[in-house]
């Protein structure tokens, strides 16, 4: 009968729009469950995710986001300089498998916060570059170049991952919500890891000497560290791959550092200030530069920014 075909269809509609609605919002609601707090402090890691997965895709694949999972860039502008780099059939596939967990954790962190779109990012020889120069206090000849060969690259990555680990142990204690506290440990764990990797294949080397440099693997860490230091302002929360024996027990028989801790040998923590005055390379969190030439986004990347603005900061500053 046709009244009641129709009733039925009309009642499936309802039934189908009842549905849509109800699975709609239900992505929505996952995101705006999330404190403002903690959204803002996942936002902010979204920028070093950006960053290391940048470094690590184009780095083993010569190929970017915007190849591998463009929706992720969200039409963001390609990095500056990126390029394939000259690695072993040992390193490589390391390398890949850092670029996709970085995919991993980008594509975990936009879903559960709005997040935004890929910043600027300047991965080219320079910027790598001037950090090399700013932790010797002069400038190296030829420039170091991170993309010429397996110690140069991984040299390069102990600048990087290591910085979003000490920010994930800051950010950790400030999270109200137990769904980004349980996101950020299973980030934690993961660019743990990866600094441990690193950090490993580096200490093997540690007495190396760098070509055409004839400077050490274990010093390059150590000056590494010691600019993170000074640009961060905060005291100790980085140490090279050999430490002063003063540094520990044991009569200094042991020096080597295969893994940063503090005193109980707990991760340092970084704020998100700290962590930019370290990877806009200026040791302010107003002055965009080094990694990031116009600055990270998010709430509080574009607050200090903004501030600079207010203050009418000068330029020179
Ligand atoms: C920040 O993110 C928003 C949202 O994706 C985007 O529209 C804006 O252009 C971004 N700003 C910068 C400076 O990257
Ligand atoms: C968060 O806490 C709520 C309430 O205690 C619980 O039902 C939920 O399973 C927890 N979620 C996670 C991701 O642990």
């Amino acid at each position: 009968m046709a009244p009641s075909s129709s009733t039925t269809t009309i009642r499936q509609m309802t039934t189908t729009v009842f549905l849509l609605l109800l699975l709609v919002p239900a992505t929505q609601n996952a995101r705006s469950i999330v404190p403002r707090t903690d959204r803002e402090l996942l936002d902010f890691s979204l920028n070093l995710e950006y960053l290391e997965a940048e470094f690590f895709l184009h780095g083993s694949m010569g190929r970017g986001l915007d190849h591998i999972q463009p929706n992720l860039a969200g039409g963001g502008p390609p990095p500056i300089g990126a390029r394939i780099a000259n690695l072993s059939p040992l390193i490589r596939p390391i390398i890949m498998q850092f670029a996709y967990q970085e995919v991993g954790h980008i594509r975990a962190i936009k879903s559960t916060v709005p997040g935004f779109s890929r910043p600027l990012l300047d991965l080219s020889v320079k910027s790598f570059a001037k950090v090399i120069n700013k932790a010797f206090g002069r400038p190296l000849f030829p420039p170091f170049n991170p993309y010429a060969n397996d110690i140069n690259y991984m040299i390069a990555s102990y600048i990087i991952p290591y910085v979003g680990l000490t920010g994930y142990v800051g950010a950790n204690p400030l999270l109200k919500s137990n769904i980004t506290r349980k996101l950020v440990a299973g980030l934690l764990g993961v660019e743990s890891g990866q600094d441990a990797v690193i950090r490993t294949l580096l200490y093997e080397r540690a007495a190396l000497r760098v070509l055409p440099y004839g400077i050490t693997v274990a010093r390059f860490t150590d000056k590494i560290s010691k600019l993170r230091n000074k640009l961060g302002h905060a005291g100790v929360k980085d140490e090279g791959l050999i430490v002063p024996a003063y540094y520990l027990l044991g009569r200094g028989i042991i020096t080597g550092n295969v893994l940063a801790g503090n005193t109980n040998s707990l991760a340092f923590s970084r704020t998100p200030k700290e962590i930019l005055r370290i990877v806009y390379g200026s040791g302010k969190e107003h002055v965009p530069g080094g990694f990031f030439p116009k600055g990270g986004n998010g709430t509080i990347a574009k607050g200090y920014l903004r501030k600079r603005k207010l203050d009418n900061w000068p330029s020179h500053v």
